[in-house]
């Protein structure tokens, strides 16, 4: 019984080193470990033994067995290794090799002095505020002091979706919205695209972008105005720089001004950014209507305020030196590289 217990345990390793795939090791297991397996079948037999052989004999096999169930584990380790280790060739990642190169996009110039100057409005206190580019006639003009047969309205021509819903042709009537949805104290400003029936030139574009600001509260003057843009053109082009209000026009401003900033290439002398004026014009100014005021249901003997309208081609081109609109939407990536 010793020679038949180490003659499976040679014939099981012999045939487990020849054992190519895990399920060939599996039917090794069974044929001599299992219920109905040769090592059960010897056991079984070991009634017929004298008392005296029973335990050497019965540790033998215990040790045979361990031996073989050792065997067949790791030959089915093995196999499971290799099969990792082909996985894991098969998925390495070479995180050395170069990428596909994917192209970085940049802020557009408008995008750039916009954020510039809601970033100075801001540390100002203002709210930055939003409004429809789809207006109706009532917020585009005549809420702005300007009914339907004032001559200004020509000036602003647009695009009419119908004949009292156009596309908004500068960004006040947010003062409107802003001022129903909002008791003052009031300090906003608001970027957006504005829309008018102008060809395309140098200077000029059906759409363009404008900055609204609107401030209204008790006791707001004309001084507050001037000490803001001061303060905003300061920041924007230079400690230097002076602002000279001139007077204008404005339905929904009186007193109205347009307002210029010194040049910030020349400091005033004359260049060709300011065509020799030493001035660059940069906005439209004023004290909000009483008319204004009291279409939004405030009371202009209580409340007063201030709007300015800014141009923002007109500052994005005056400040990198752009002599042509069109480049600002043609999307020539040549011209906007140069931004990123
Ligand atoms: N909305 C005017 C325009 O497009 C610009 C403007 C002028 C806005 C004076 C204002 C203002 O708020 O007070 O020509």
């Amino acid at each position: 019984m010793k020679e038949k217990l180490m003659r499976l345990q040679a014939e099981l390793e012999e045939k487990l080193s020849r054992a190519a795939t895990p399920d060939a090791v599996e039917e090794l297991r069974v044929r001599y470990l299992g219920k109905k397996g040769q090592l059960t079948d010897i056991l079984h037999s070991m009634g017929s033994l004298s008392p005296e052989e029973r335990p050497v004999i019965g540790e033998l096999a215990n040790r045979v067995r361990g031996a073989i169930t050792e065997a067949i584990n790791q030959k089915k380790a093995s196999f499971e290794r290799a099969l990792r280790q082909k996985k894991l060739e098969a998925e390495t990642l070479d995180i050395t090799a170069p990428s596909e190169q994917i192209p970085e996009g940049g802020r557009h110039p408008i995008a750039l002095v916009q954020e510039e100057i809601e970033r100075i409005f801001i540390s100002m206190g203002f709210t930055v505020e939003d409004g429809p580019e789809i207006e109706t006639d009532h917020y585009n003009f005549t809420a702005l002091n300007t009914p339907a047969d004032h001559p200004a309205r020509d000036t602003q021509d647009t695009f009419y979706i119908t004949d009292d819903v156009l596309l908004r042709t500068q960004t006040s009537p947010v003062q409107i919205r802003v001022m129903e949805k909002t008791r003052p104290p009031i300090r906003m400003i608001c970027p957006g695209r504005v829309y008018r029936s102008d060809a395309v030139d140098a200077t000029h574009s059906p759409m363009f972008h404008q900055i609204e600001g609107l401030v209204v509260d008790r006791g707001i003057t004309m001084g507050d105005l001037k000490g803001t843009l001061d303060l905003f053109a300061q920041k924007m082009f230079g400690a230097q720089t002076k602002t000279r209000f001139r007077p204008h026009h404005f339905p929904f401003t009186e007193p109205s001004a347009e307002v210029d900033v010194s040049c910030f290439v020349c400091g005033g002398d004359g260049c060709s950014l300011c065509k020799k004026e030493g001035w660059i014009e940069i906005l439209g100014a004023g004290m909000v209507h009483p008319n204004v005021l009291r279409g939004c249901g405030l009371d202009p003997e209580v409340y007063t305020g201030f709007a300015f309208g800014l141009g923002l081609e007109r500052i994005v081109m005056a400040r990198y030196g752009v002599n042509d609109m069109r480049y600002l939407y043609e999307n020539d990536v040549r011209f906007l590289r140069q931004f990123a």
